[in-house]
């Protein structure tokens, strides 16, 4: 492990020990020589693993013919990834603007949605994360206690209980722009809705005119086993935003929306410079490709459940999420099995809840990995418990 500490690096991110060189698969090296199993996935981003020859061809390719070209022009990449995406996409989300993160992907549906229907109220959920930019922030659970939060929101923030079907009857009113809502929490530490907290923000949307916006940054593209959690619980959103697993490991994000809000759209009303730039857009269209050539969806339908059903076991009294988004309940502090396991080769990621620890892995992790998983778990058992 090389032993230094960075020098010229912002010091705001807490770090764990050990430092990967390259990966391969569902593996990655230290530098010490170590493999180290990765159930994390890079903060859900490597969705293919690491090093899959389809999308590192797609991206060498599209370098060397057309490093970087901006959306005052068009690129056949940037369409065909359009459509790509919209066809794995919700039916009713055909239309496509792509940009860089998650945060900016939720600050533009934010926008529209205040804009369009001149109204000034967001309603979002307890423990919610939907990034550190200030719409973003504005509607984070617990912003406003951090260094991200801004001494004002810039509209009106009113936050419900989680599965509170009443406090959404009453927050949701004619003033209401919008309502935004991850399917499954993630940092909250994979905390899933009930399907009817979710089909009751859809239809009180519908009832006084607001605007759904699914966040989908952690839960989209795969991860929950369905090409999104709006296919899951069968919820039709307005809005949908992505970013993390849709480039694989290649910076990107979008947000999807229906013909209607599209159609109100026009030039100069939203904007970026990288966003739906030639190498993201070349990763975006191999991804979407190998989860569905591979039956990648199908692979974290079943490894999921897999993991579901034999990983409650050791420390793990309740596994709660789904698809490969899931929070393991932990009796210990979730962050003292995390370095435990890391000292067994296993990386795995914490959450908001100090008892649940994050599995975010890559939709080609197999039952042989996850037997790992479980000796780890089992050895802590007998350790420390
Ligand atoms: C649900 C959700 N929304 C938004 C974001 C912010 O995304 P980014 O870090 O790409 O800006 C995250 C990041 O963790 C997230 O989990």
């Amino acid at each position: 492990m090389i032993d230094f500490k960075p020098a010229n690096l912002t010091e705001v991110y807490p770090q764990l020990p050990f430092v990967p060189i390259c990966g391969q698969g569902v593996f990655l090296q230290d530098n010490d020589g170590s493999q180290v199993l990765d159930l994390y996935g890079g903060h859900a981003v490597a969705s293919l693993g690491y090093g899959h020859p389809k999308l590192i061809e797609a991206i060498k390719k599209q370098a060397q013919s057309l490093l970087f070209q901006s959306n005052i022009v068009e690129i056949c990449i940037r369409n065909e990834a359009a459509e790509k995406l919209a066809e794995f996409s919700p039916e009713c989300l055909t239309r496509v603007f792509f940009i860089n993160s998650g945060s900016e992907a939720n600050e533009n549906a934010l926008r529209i949605a205040l804009q369009m229907t001149s109204r000034t109220k967001i309603v979002a959920v307890e423990h919610s994360f939907h990034g550190r930019t200030g719409a973003a922030a504005a509607v984070t659970w617990g912003a406003k206690k951090s260094w991200y939060g801004f001494p004002h929101t810039p509209f009106n923030v009113q936050f419900v209980r989680r599965n509170d079907v009443q406090a959404l009857h009453k927050a949701i009113d004619k003033d209401t722009a919008g309502v935004i809502i991850e399917p499954v929490q993630g940092v909250a530490g994979a905390f899933d809705f009930s399907k009817e907290f979710l089909t009751t923000a859809r239809s009180l949307c519908d009832q006084h005119g607001a605007l759904l916006i699914l966040d989908e940054v952690q839960t989209g593209v795969g991860r929950l086993g369905k090409p999104f959690g709006s296919d899951y619980f069968d919820v039709k959103p307005d809005m949908l935003t992505t970013a993390k697993a849709l480039g694989g490991g290649f910076p990107c994000g979008a947000l999807l929306m229906t013909q209607d809000i599209a159609v109100e759209l026009k030039p100069g009303d939203l904007g970026s410079t990288f966003g739906g730039g030639p190498l993201a857009c070349a990763a975006i269209k191999a991804v979407l490709e190998v989860i569905e050539e591979e039956d990648l969806l199908t692979q974290v339908q079943n490894i999921g459940s897999l993991i579901q059903n034999k990983c409650i076991t050791g420390p793990v009294i309740g596994i709660q999420g789904a698809g490969f988004l899931l929070g393991l309940k932990v009796k210990p502090k979730a962050s003292l099995i995390r370095d435990d396991l890391l000292k067994k080769g296993i990386l795995t990621g914490t959450s908001a809840d100090p008892h649940v620890l994050r599995l975010l892995p890559p939709y080609i992790l197999e039952e042989k990995h996850v037997n790992l998983l479980i000796e780890a778990l089992q050895e802590f058992k007998s350790e420390t418990l």
